[in-house]
């Protein structure tokens, strides 16, 4: 059968920053930005995105490219027992991340919902962590399902089905080339709206004022890297699945730096709204911002919804808000589905459509956990675990193996022949040394913090049982499927590279 294809470079463009562009760009970028030096944190953020972010992102699309194949497939091309990382990557993305990730979504639709006639009554604190999600004292303790949640959990992945199944061009592409602008024209509404709201100089003043104190902290580099390879979407072999699909002429630097510079400035961009709806807040309550201030999850669910309930018109800047939210996760999360399902395919030939229907039934039974009354704790959990050691140990192997077990002039010679942006020696540097480096100093960073106390105040039990397991049945399962034989033969064939 032969693979599918892009109809346009547009439509994959929109396609990976559809997958980059994500939850992490709306709260997680603004509240690191804040806390590291404010206009001071773009130094280490813009040196991540140049010597590790984008060079990794040529990487992934570089192999995608020139093996033609899926994470594991193209894996195989280079060696043929690296196949298990490549499997590893797409398996725990899509049994880990994506289980929780669509149900942060299917809370985003939920707010979405409530947003009308402001749901969230008085104290939007204890709404969402009391009523909403009804949390437990600890993991062990599931409790219930949430019938809210589980309802829009359904909704989600059955809007995930629809995108994946129709394929490459009339799914995938479709739903970008119709997301991606929608995201555009709605979040310059929310910071244009956001702008004008009384207070709103004080929350920008505090978001960009630079601090150049803060950034001789080795943290604040150590944190920028990990950003800058989450929001990329790198070591989730969904970049490697994308380009794929791309045909021979394609120009792929260029395609990444563009795809690089668009998600960091969505962030930047979206963050001017985070912060003027902040010092919006703060001036009413007559607060300092800092007391008002929030991250992650508390940002979107608590204080944004406390805010909305102020502003006039709040119900329909709510609803922009949330909406934002679930098209940003819904873009992300077809990526991840994309990436695993092209993996099968590629190596045992599955009819796609019938796979598809599995993948997403296995994926929804998977998400219901999420979905109760512990499903919070577990949440952060997996999370920490996957996005710690997942990633990172995915990024080193994925520099060793291309720079160190394969002449990595094969894909940079590839690509300088097909693109308009030329790579130089310095990108085998980046690659076979620089990147590798950091992500060890990361991965011991964290390990280190890891042993020293438990993460996040649980038992070790819990941590061990959901956390720690959660990533050794993904790497037994990745080790597993690579022992399979292959049911096609695209593995016998090369690159496109004339080697
Ligand atoms: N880049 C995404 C983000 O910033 C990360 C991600 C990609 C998460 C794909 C899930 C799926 O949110």
């Amino acid at each position: 059968m032969k693979r599918e294809q892009w109809k346009s470079q547009m439509g994959f463009l929109l396609a990976a920053v559809g997958s980059a562009i994500g939850l992490g760009n709306i709260w997680r970028f603004s509240y690191m930005a804040y806390t590291y030096g404010g206009g001071a944190f773009l130094i280490p953020y813009i040196t991540a995105l140049f010597t590790a972010g984008i060079p990794l992102l040529i990487l992934e699309f570089g192999i995608g490219h020139e093996r033609i194949g899926s994470a594991p497939l193209a894996y195989a091309k280079i060696r043929k027992n690296w196949e298990w990382l490549g499997w590893w990557a797409v398996t725990f993305v899509m049994f880990g991340i994506v289980l929780y990730y669509v149900v942060i979504i299917a809370w985003c639709l939920n707010f979405f919902i409530l947003s009308f006639n402001l749901g969230w009554g008085q104290d939007p604190n204890s709404f969402f962590f009391k009523e909403f999600l009804a949390v437990s004292d600890s993991p062990a303790h599931i409790g219930q399902i949430r019938t809210p949640i589980f309802l829009a959990l359904i909704f989600i992945w059955f809007m995930n089905w629809m995108i994946v199944y129709r394929g490459v061009q009339k799914g995938i592409e479709l739903a970008n080339k119709i997301f991606m602008p929608l995201l555009f024209i709605l979040t310059a509404v929310l910071v244009f709206w956001a702008l004008s709201l009384d207070g709103a100089m004080e929350g920008i003043r505090a978001y960009l004022t630079p601090d150049f104190e803060k950034i001789s902290k080795p943290k604040v580099w150590i944190d920028a890297y990990s950003q800058i390879f989450f929001t990329l979407s790198l070591g989730f072999g969904i970049m490697i699945a994308y380009s794929s699909y791309l045909p021979e002429k394609s120009n792929i630097t260029r395609n990444a730096f563009l795809t690089a510079f668009i998600n960091s400035g969505y962030s930047l961009f979206a963050g001017f709204a985070v912060f003027s709806v902040l010092g919006f807040m703060a001036h009413s309550q007559g607060k300092p911002l800092a007391d008002v201030v929030s991250q992650s999850i508390g940002l979107a669910f608590v204080a944004y919804p406390k805010a909305v309930s102020m502003m006039p018109g709040g119900n329909l800047f709510g609803a922009i808000f949330f909406l934002c939210l679930v098209v940003a996760g819904i873009s992300s999360s077809i990526s991840i589905i994309e990436a695993f399902t092209s993996a099968i395919v590629d190596k045992f030939g599955i009819n796609r459509k019938k796979l598809i229907n599995i993948i997403t039934v296995l994926g929804f039974l998977g998400s219901v956990v999420f979905t109760t009354q512990a499903g919070l704790l577990w949440l952060d959990i997996v999370d920490h675990f996957l996005t710690h050691y997942g990633l990172v140990v995915v990024g080193i192997f994925e520099c060793i193996l291309v720079g160190w077990f394969f002449r990595i002039e094969v894909i940079r010679k590839h690509l300088n022949r097909i693109s308009s942006i030329k790579l130089g020696g310095w990108w085998d540097f980046l690659i076979k040394y620089f990147v590798p480096i950091v992500l060890v100093i990361i991965l011991v960073g964290d390990l280190k913090n890891e042993i020293q106390k438990p993460y996040g105040g649980y038992t070790w039990t819990s941590l061990i049982l959901i956390g720690r397991d959660w990533v050794l049945l993904t790497l037994i399962a990745a080790f597993f499927l690579a022992s399979r034989p292959w049911k096609t033969e695209h593995h016998k064939s090369g690159g496109r590279a004339k080697e």
